[in-house]
């Protein structure tokens, strides 16, 4: 069973650093067995595969969940001086791995390498009676890193070592489809070095770039640049803090997670108004803007096809640009940490990321931040 694969992306012809896609994601977190039941039971993902005692692996487990195209990996430590208990303690539960769907991962590893990017591991094949994959990782901002992911040659239900297994539950999915984007926080002055470092070392270009005009409330302001790769599938906004009269969110997320790291996952999905209500009934809770953000809607963006009352009611945002408009609304952190929250995107045309909505969002984090008394 190799879902992922059923119609494959290709990298664009000329691309520089070829990438089919986001192959998963993993988080390292405290507890993966009840972060997995919160995936399942909240944000629609079923079990797909498991390594841990049972499987032979004795120092860690790793839960993989999958909804359409998205693959979250939870893994816990078994030891205390484990890296990833390690990690768990400096940084709470977090993303640790952003990990890259390759056809060569050896060959984009020694590409990497060549163009400056620093080794997290060098390349190695896993096989088993699936057949085998080949994996290579590169370092990113943080602790974070990119794994590279060559799968051509197996059909398992993850990787080598990864047994298959079912939700012992009827998980009802919420819609959740593809990645969009996942965004970093990087430290004050660092975000134009890690622009850089996508440029230079995966070929990516610059999208869009927004300054503390563009993201700044009374009171905090962040600059954000966007890069993309290739074939458009993996975007990337890289946040720094700027300086406002209080402690931007940005500074409140690198204060917590002790460094920069990933900040949100947005994920797509088609129907926006069906994914929020079934997130909200299942306990997922959501940024709250006031009803006034509701006000100007239909002069800011013109006619939508969704009905605003339905919008206004599962609170989720609106923006237009010059392709067309896009939904957005944005979960309140996933763990005790302030740190990593998940955004729900649906697009209908828009290629952007809700510069009209910033303010309002911002606003509505600052009032979390008050609550947190980390303003
Ligand atoms: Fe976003």
């Amino acid at each position: 069973m190799q879902v992922l694969t059923e119609s494959k992306p290709t990298a664009a012809p000329t691309d520089s650093f070829p990438i089919n896609g986001t192959d998963h994601l993993e988080f390292y977190v405290g507890n993966a067995k009840q972060s997995a039941l919160y995936y399942q039971a909240a944000m629609g993902f079923e079990w797909v595969a498991y390594a841990g005692p049972e499987t032979g692996v004795r120092d860690r487990v790793s839960y993989v969940l999958q909804q359409d195209k998205i693959r979250i990996v939870l893994t816990s430590a078994l030891t205390p001086d484990h890296e990833v208990a390690r990690h768990v303690a400096q940084h709470g539960d977090g993303v640790k791995v952003l990990a890259l769907w390759v056809d060569d991962a050896e060959k984009a590893y020694l590409t990497a390498l060549e163009r400056g990017a620093e080794s997290a591991f060098a390349p190695k094949t896993l096989r088993d009676e699936h057949g085998e994959v080949t994996l290579a990782a590169i370092k990113t901002y943080g602790d974070t890193i990119h794994t590279l992911v060559e799968r051509s040659a197996y059909n398992g239900p993850f990787l080598p070592g990864f047994e298959a297994r079912k939700s012992v539950f009827p998980v009802q999915p919420v819609g959740l489809k593809y990645v969009d984007h996942c965004v970093g926080n990087v430290e004050l002055g660092d975000m134009n070095r890690w622009v850089k470092f996508y440029q230079d070392v995966m070929g990516f270009k610059l999208l869009i770039t927004f300054d503390d005009k563009d993201i700044s409330t009374e009171y905090t302001a962040l600059m954000s640049k966007v890069v993309s790769n290739g074939n458009g599938y993996i975007k990337f906004p890289i946040n720094e803090p700027a300086k406002g009269l209080k402690k931007s969110q940005i500074e409140e997320y690198i204060e917590f997670y002790r460094g920069a790291g990933v900040q949100h996952i947005a994920v797509a999905t088609d129907n926006i108004i069906d994914t929020v209500g079934r997130m909200r009934a299942n306990g997922v809770d959501f940024l709250y803007v006031p009803e006034t953000y509701y006000e100007d809607v239909p002069e800011r963006v013109g006619h939508i096809e969704e009905n605003l009352e339905e919008l206004k009611k599962l609170n989720i945002l609106i923006d237009r640009d010059e392709d067309g408009y896009l939904l957005q609304i944005f979960t309140k952190p996933v763990q005790d940490r302030p740190t990593v929250f998940y955004e729900i995107i649906q697009r209908r045309g828009a290629k952007s990321f809700g510069k009209g909505n910033f303010k309002a969002l911002f606003e509505a984090i600052e009032r979390e931040q008050a609550l947190r008394g980390t303003l």
